[in-house]
């Protein structure tokens, strides 16, 4: 079964009926009955007043009573997003697992399309200087090839690979984070919002994060790289580097003014 109801503890108010997306439920006799197919979207269990609901599936244990709505100042909210910074110079530091943890919650707990939770989060810490080497060995094997079968994406790369050899080195990619996060999915859109839900709880962890669209291409056309990832069913549409940054930025960040249409 799908969704269950617990018919010692249904109250038969109809408050999942109601709220239900795909007209999945029915009151009967004074209970919640389901229909038939559902996205599990989970509403059912969290509108429930009386915790009669439960989908077997997934992690119940893991359910617990909602934040209220305003539960985070708006004016704090809004002031931590703008002084969020692209962090690009890390502190010699490694990333607590509880940390690690929190993070690849804020992503998994993220909305998805059709509920669709089809994200994978991989975490590269321990395996970081494996992970450079695959990626700059795959790009480097690409630089060497002859200019015809130099695939285009790759020519854009050689400056990168130039200046980590430099002197002082300068690596592009990877600059001196202890870990790299990717979100490989099918959508987007998907594997954006939960990126941003993760930097946010980064940033209330005191960790910075700097989206890193040039390694993602570059891991994403390369075979090797993909499979060390384990992710090589999904594109991999967001990487980002994450670490405590090396600096702290005392004012924030300007904009544009804000192209907004309000009717
Ligand atoms: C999708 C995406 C890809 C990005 N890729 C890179 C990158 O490859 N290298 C880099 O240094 N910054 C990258 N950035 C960071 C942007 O340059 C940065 O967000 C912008 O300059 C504004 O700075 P702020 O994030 O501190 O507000 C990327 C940002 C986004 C949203």
């Amino acid at each position: 079964m799908l969704i269950e109801i617990d018919g010692r503890r249904c109250i038969g108010c109809g408050r999942c009926v109601d709220d239900c997306v795909g007209a999945n439920l029915r009151i009967e006799d004074g209970m919640a009955q389901v229909k038939g197919r559902c996205i599990l979207c989970g509403h059912c269990v969290a509108v429930c007043p009386t915790e009669a609901v439960s989908i077997p599936s997934y992690d119940m244990g893991e359910v617990e009573p909602a934040a209220p709505l305003g539960a985070i100042d708006a004016s704090t909210m809004l002031r931590v997003i703008k002084s969020r910074r692209s962090v690009r110079d890390y502190r010699a530091q490694a990333v607590e697992r509880e940390k690690l943890d929190m993070i690849l919650q804020a992503g998994r707990y993220t909305a998805t399309a059709k509920n669709a939770q089809a994200c994978r989060f991989v975490v590269v810490q321990g395996g970081l200087a494996e992970l450079k080497n695959l990626v700059w060995d795959g790009i480097d094997g690409l630089l060497d090839l002859p200019a015809a079968e130099k695939p285009r994406w790759a020519k854009v790369y050689k400056p990168f690979s130039r200046n980590r050899l430099a002197e002082p080195p300068v690596d592009f990619l990877f600059r001196n984070a202890p870990a790299v996060v990717f979100v490989a999915a099918e959508r987007a859109d998907d594997a954006g919002l939960a990126a941003q839900n993760m930097e946010l709880v980064a940033a209330s962890l005191g960790l910075g994060m700097l989206y890193d669209g040039y390694l993602c291409r570059a891991a994403d056309e390369l075979p090797a790289v993909k499979a060390f990832l384990e992710a090589e069913e999904k594109p991999l549409q967001v990487c980002m580097l994450l670490g405590y940054p090396a600096l702290s930025y005392p004012r924030t960040a300007p904009r544009l003014p804000g192209d907004f249409v309000v009717k």
